[in-house]
C-alpha cells in the first residue's frame, strides 16, 4: 500500500481480537511515531505502554466520562450508544494500551508545537499500525485530572491521546470527508 492508501484505508477501531500484539510490534510502532517532525527536532513526546492496573482504575474513570456526557445526551443515537457501551466495558478489548504525552513548554511557540508534534507522532503510529493489520481508536480523555493522576502524568504536562491498540475483524466504514476545496482559500 502506497503512504496515501494507507492514509484513507486507517480507521477508528473500537472492538479488537483478543491476540496479543509482540513486544517487538509495539517497538516498531514506538519507533515509527519518532520519526515525526517536530520543530528543531525536539521529539517532545512521551509513550507510557498502560499495564492491567493502570487500565483497571482508567476503566472506572472512563465510564463515568461516557455516561455522564454522550451516553447521557439525548441527541447521541442509540447505536452510537450501543457501541459506546460495548467500547467502555474494557477499551474494546484492546491488548494493548498506550498513552502519548508532552511535557510543558518552556517557550511560547512551543506551547503548540510540542501537542503538534506529539500528534503527529501519533498519526505515525497509527498508520504504522494499520500497516501492520493493526487497529487503534485516538482518545482525547487523557487531561482529565483523573485519567492524568492514574497514568501518573505531571500535572503540567499534557497527554495527547490514550491509544487501545489491536488486531480486529473488521474495518467500520469510512466516515465522509469534506472535499479540501471546501475548505481551502487563495490569498493574493
Ligand atoms: C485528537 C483526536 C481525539 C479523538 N478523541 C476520540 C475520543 O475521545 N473517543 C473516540 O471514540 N474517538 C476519538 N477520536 C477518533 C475520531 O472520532 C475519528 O478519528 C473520527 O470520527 C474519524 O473517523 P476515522 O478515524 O475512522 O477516519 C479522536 C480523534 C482525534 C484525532
Amino acid at each position: 500500500m502506497s503512504i496515501v492508501e494507507t492514509i484513507k484505508a486507517r480507521r477508528t477501531v473500537r472492538a479488537f481480537r483478543s491476540d496479543p500484539i509482540a513486544d517487538d510490534v509495539v517497538n516498531e510502532l514506538l519507533e515509527a511515531a519518532t520519526w515525526a517532525p517536530s520543530h528543531f527536532n525536539a521529539q517532545p513526546w512521551e509513550f507510557a505502554l498502560i499495564g492491567r492496573q493502570t487500565r483497571d482504575q482508567l476503566r472506572p474513570i472512563f465510564r463515568d466520562m461516557l455516561e455522564n456526557g454522550p451516553l447521557k445526551n439525548p441527541e447521541v443515537p442509540e447505536d452510537k450508544k450501543a457501541m459506546m457501551r460495548a467500547f467502555m466495558q474494557d477499551f474494546g478489548g484492546a491488548p494493548v494500551m498506550l498513552a502519548v504525552s508532552c511535557p510543558p513548554a518552556t517557550i511560547p511557540s512551543d506551547i503548540v508545537d510540542y501537542p503538534l508534534a506529539t500528534g503527529a507522532a501519533i498519526q505515525n503510529l497509527l498508520l504504522a499500525a494499520w500497516e501492520r493489520n493493526i487497529g487503534g481508536v485516538w482518545l482525547s480523555i487523557g487531561q482529565h485530572p483523573a485519567v492524568k493522576a492514574a497514568l501518573g502524568v505531571p500535572e503540567a504536562h499534557s497527554v495527547i491521546g490514550v491509544l487501545p491498540l489491536g488486531y480486529f475483524d473488521a474495518a467500520p466504514p469510512a466516515l465522509p470527508r469534506t472535499p479540501a476545496a471546501d475548505k481551502l482559500k487563495r490569498l493574493p
